[in-house]
């Protein structure tokens, strides 16, 4: 009878401790995936900023400062072109004698005719070595979609876009979520960062998205009008799209995607692991209990 008293008050107590142990236990494990998969966008996203930094930083001017070089040059070029004498040099002929002064202005201006003659032939091949072509890949948002597109391969379920709502390059066009993540961007532009989750094709996805602002006015040089553009970028990208940017606009955003699935099917895992245990721990404590309390009964009548 003491048994069973006791049994009724210690069963319902260990279900109450198990049930509220078990969900801590999740809560915490599942926030815990949830910040490592934060963590995982995050790295990313700072990796793709580098990425767009090394390249403004290091490969646009690597571009100008190889045309800059070869402008010089051309020009070093040009000057010596133009110092080179056209008529023979009647000065230093002027101790030679009859028919010996003759045969050597002759062969000085044959020299002379010969020199010009070559200097026609080069005169607009120094420009040809100069690089007027446009590369995209001095273009920060250019590099960055590149790179993540190697890192891809890899990591197919990861995804990197420069969603823009008016994009130079059509691949960058926003889609309808991402759309609505810049529209929530330009609305309240003080927000600095997005966190979502979304069900995607490869399943539940977050996302972690950040504005891009026109923060320079050297933007507007490439997004204002076609005409203010260099003309070789308007032959590779045509004059319609990725045009009329305003200063301090936010035109996109920079969205990474990462699977959710993995951290929280390994979450859940645990959390099974935390609970046979505890379950068995419990299991155990009431076997003990029982055994304790029938023995303390029958010493006592
Ligand atoms: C030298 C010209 C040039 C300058 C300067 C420039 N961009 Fe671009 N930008 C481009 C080109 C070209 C592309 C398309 C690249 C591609 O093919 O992915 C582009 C693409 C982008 C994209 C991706 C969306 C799209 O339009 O395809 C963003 C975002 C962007 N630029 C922002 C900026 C910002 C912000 C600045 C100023 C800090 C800037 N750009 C300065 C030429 C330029």
């Amino acid at each position: 009878m003491k048994l069973l008293k006791f049994n009724l008050i210690f069963i319902p107590f260990l279900a109450l401790c198990l049930g509220t142990v078990g969900y801590i236990a999740r809560e915490m494990l599942l926030r815990d995936a949830r910040e490592h998969v934060i963590q995982n966008a995050r790295i990313i996203m700072e990796t793709m900023l580098s990425s767009r930094t090394y390249t403004t930083k290091q490969v646009a001017p690597l571009l100008q400062q190889k045309n800059f070089k070869l402008q010089t040059a051309i020009a070093e070029f040009r000057k010596t072109m133009a110092e080179i004498p056209k008529a023979p040099d009647l000065a230093a002929a002027k101790d030679i004698k009859g028919n010996a002064k003759k045969s050597f202005l002759l062969g000085q201006q044959q020299a002379l005719d010969a020199e010009q003659q070559f200097l026609v032939s080069v005169k607009g091949r120094p420009e040809e070595l100069l690089d007027n072509e446009f590369h995209p890949q001095s273009v920060p948002a250019f590099a960055a979609t590149e790179i993540f597109g190697y890192l891809r391969e890899k990591f197919p379920d990861y995804f990197y876009k420069e969603s823009t709502l008016n994009p130079t390059n059509p691949r960058n066009r926003a889609t309808d979520w991402e759309s609505d993540v810049v529209n929530q961007f330009r609305a309240g532009s003080t927000l600095a960062e997005f966190i979502g989750t979304r069900e995607a094709s490869t399943g539940t996805t977050l996302f972690l998205a950040r504005p891009i602002k026109v923060n320079n006015v050297s933007c507007l040089e490439c997004h204002s009008t076609p005409d203010k553009a260099p003309a070789e970028m308007i032959k590779l990208y045509g004059g319609d799209n990725g045009f009329g940017w305003k200063l301090d606009d936010v035109i996109g955003a920079q969205i990474v995607s990462v699977p959710v699935s993995v951290p929280v099917r390994m979450a859940e895992n645990a959390f099974r692991v935390i609970i046979a245990w505890l379950a068995g721990a419990f299991g155990g404590i009431l076997l003990v209990a029982n055994i304790a309390v029938a023995i303390v009964a029958r010493s006592r009548p």
